[in-house]
């Protein structure tokens, strides 16, 4: 049945109905404990979303909701590792990959617990033999340089959180990043490396994916052309995925390879051994840190009643907002420097995840799903995008992202980041009417511009701060927001873990590229595709 003739839904609708009037800044007049209603305190993290537009009713409705999609029941079928999802015939099993406890996860009858050590072990031994200088490269000398190759799931993660966790670096190793297939990506990175000391990931589930495939390609040749033997890469490159054949036919030792399984989603992959790179960086214990965070979220997430459930509150309060308020973007704005590609790494959680028009039995659905997810350093979106966010028509719910204490001890900045964020929600929640704007006026030009200084406010937004960016409270951050997926995807009544929507792209590109690099005129595709071909072979220099 579609969801949205559900009871519960149809309640939500109306209520969002005879909500219409609501201004969050009177809400907070009319009720001084309204941030002790709606805010959790957890482990380090203030979660703040009494800025959202609703009331202990919308909240109320939308728990209901929950209960209607059979929330609970679908939790328990996502850790117990069931095939949920059904169009890859795949369990989904990140969360097994930071279990801290002792209890064994089943597939397909076998525990995966054991593979999971393993692999983790490897992982440490690995890591070991590299910072204590005893992995040496073809020259005998240790590795100071990792270059990670992948894209997607298998670069997003591991990426992101290298840079948000730069106060823990393991100071003797550098870790870059290639993920493009234009070569000024991987160009950039090999004009600044030794390949004497290098060492390269090769980071990709499938091992079929192009981009990953042509950098790990030219990052070979550029290898041996510094070395005449072919026995040398197994010194400088090691392979992470689930697909060991292709990794024995690109010339990489198996025993150099990680393994991890096709119960890991490629953008929930950064917990499995996609994380090395990042373990590299920052040391085994502080990547085991990360995913006690994650474990952390995982038991509250499996433990909370929904009333007090981070995870399936954030998920409720984005369905309000997408489908009831009408909202097709979420804006991620973290106030920490370090963490500046993590929008990157939540649009593809979110827009990959959720971003579907068919529903878990193949039918179309009829309601919006999966918001456009994007974002930015918060002080810099200031003086550059936040002004559509104050002023235009366009309703734009925000999380904002922050930490009280920062790795860097500048003085005077920290207060003031936080000034500036607080500033900020509560000037896009109040706005600024114009009797108040109006009382302001000096003079007559004053008088004459007050429209345009007036501000609508009731922008919806969250408020995630933690007292320190660590390891542990980045795992927290993450999980959090995979659960809000995942419980979005429940409600929409989607599978949130396959993405056909990529494929198209890929086949084609495929098919362009054949006929772009024959001499004959093809003429198979549409006028305008043909005429960008032809104009690309007119100009292209060979
Ligand atoms: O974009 C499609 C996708 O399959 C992602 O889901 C995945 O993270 C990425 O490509 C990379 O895939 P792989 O790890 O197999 O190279």
């Amino acid at each position: 049945m579609c969801i949205t003739t559900n009871t519960a839904w149809k309640n939500v609708q109306q209520h969002a109905l005879e909500m219409s009037e609501f201004h969050v800044r009177d809400a907070f007049v009319e009720d001084s404990e309204r941030f002790k209603k709606y805010s959790i305190h957890l482990d380090g993290l203030l979660f703040d979303y009494s800025k959202q537009r609703i009331t202990k009713e919308t909240m109320e409705l939308l728990f209901e909701l929950a209960k209607e999609s059979d929330l609970e029941n679908w939790r328990d079928r996502l850790f117990n590792g069931e095939r949920i999802n059904h169009t890859e015939d795949r369990s989904v099993l990140h969360t097994a990959l930071r279990d801290m406890s002792d209890d064994p996860i089943y597939v397909d009858g076998k525990d995966i617990k054991p593979g999971i050590d393993s692999v983790l072990k490897k992982m440490e031994a690995f890591i070991d033999k590299v910072h204590n200088g005893d992995w040496l490269g073809f020259t005998g000398k240790p590795i100071d340089t990792i270059v990670n190759i992948g894209i997607g799931g298998s670069d997003l993660g591991p990426k992101m959180l290298y840079e948000a966790l730069k106060p823990y670096h393991i100071p003797k190793i550098k870790v870059c990043f290639v993920s493009n297939l234009d070569g000024a990506d991987l160009a950039n990175q090999i004009t600044q490396i030794d390949p004497e000391t290098t060492l390269f990931t090769i980071a990709s589930k499938t091992f079929t994916t192009l981009e990953t495939m042509q950098n790990a390609n030219t990052a070979r040749n550029w290898f041996l052309r510094h070395t005449e033997n072919e026995s040398d890469i197994a010194k400088h490159f090691v392979a992470i995925s689930t697909n060991a054949e292709s990794v024995a036919e690109f010339g990489i030792d198996t025993n150099n390879m990680f393994e991890f399984w096709d119960w890991v989603g490629g953008r929930y992959s950064l917990w499995s051994a996609i994380g090395l790179p990042l373990a590299l960086g920052i040391g085994m214990h502080h990547f085991n840190a990360l995913r006690e965070g994650a474990f952390d979220i995982d038991t509250h997430f499996k433990t909370s009643p929904f009333e007090r459930n981070i995870p399936v509150i954030m998920a409720l309060i984005g369905i309000w907002n997408r489908n009831f308020l009408g909202a097709e973007t979420l804006a991620i704005l973290p106030y920490d420097h370090l963490l500046k590609d993590l929008p990157d790494f939540l649009q593809q959680l979110g827009m990959e995840s959720n971003g579907k028009s068919v529903d878990r039995d193949g039918e179309e659905i009829d309601y919006a799903t999966g918001a456009v997810v994007w974002g930015a350093t918060g002080n810099n979106g200031q003086h550059a995008f936040f002004q559509l966010l104050h002023q235009s028509k366009t309703l734009v719910p925000l999380d904002f992202i922050g930490s009280v204490n920062s790795g860097y001890s500048l003085e005077g900045h920290q207060q003031k980041l936080f000034s500036n964020m607080a500033a900020q929600a509560k000037a896009l929640m109040c706005g600024k009417t114009e009797e108040e704007v109006t009382k302001e006026a000096k003079s007559q030009h004053d008088r004459d511009i007050v429209p345009y200084r007036v501000f609508d406010g009731n922008v919806p937004s969250n408020m995630f701060l933690f007292d320190h960016l660590t390891p542990h409270s980045l795992g927290m951050l993450i999980a959090l927001y995979e659960h809000k997926v995942f419980v979005q995807g429940i409600i929409w009544n989607l599978n949130s873990f396959d993405q056909w929507g990529v494929e198209l792209g890929k086949k084609l590109a495929n098919e362009i590229l054949d006929d772009l690099i024959s001499d004959e005129n093809t003429n198979k595709h549409d006028s305008s595709t043909e005429g960008l071909m032809n104009y690309f072979k007119a100009s292209f220099m060979d």
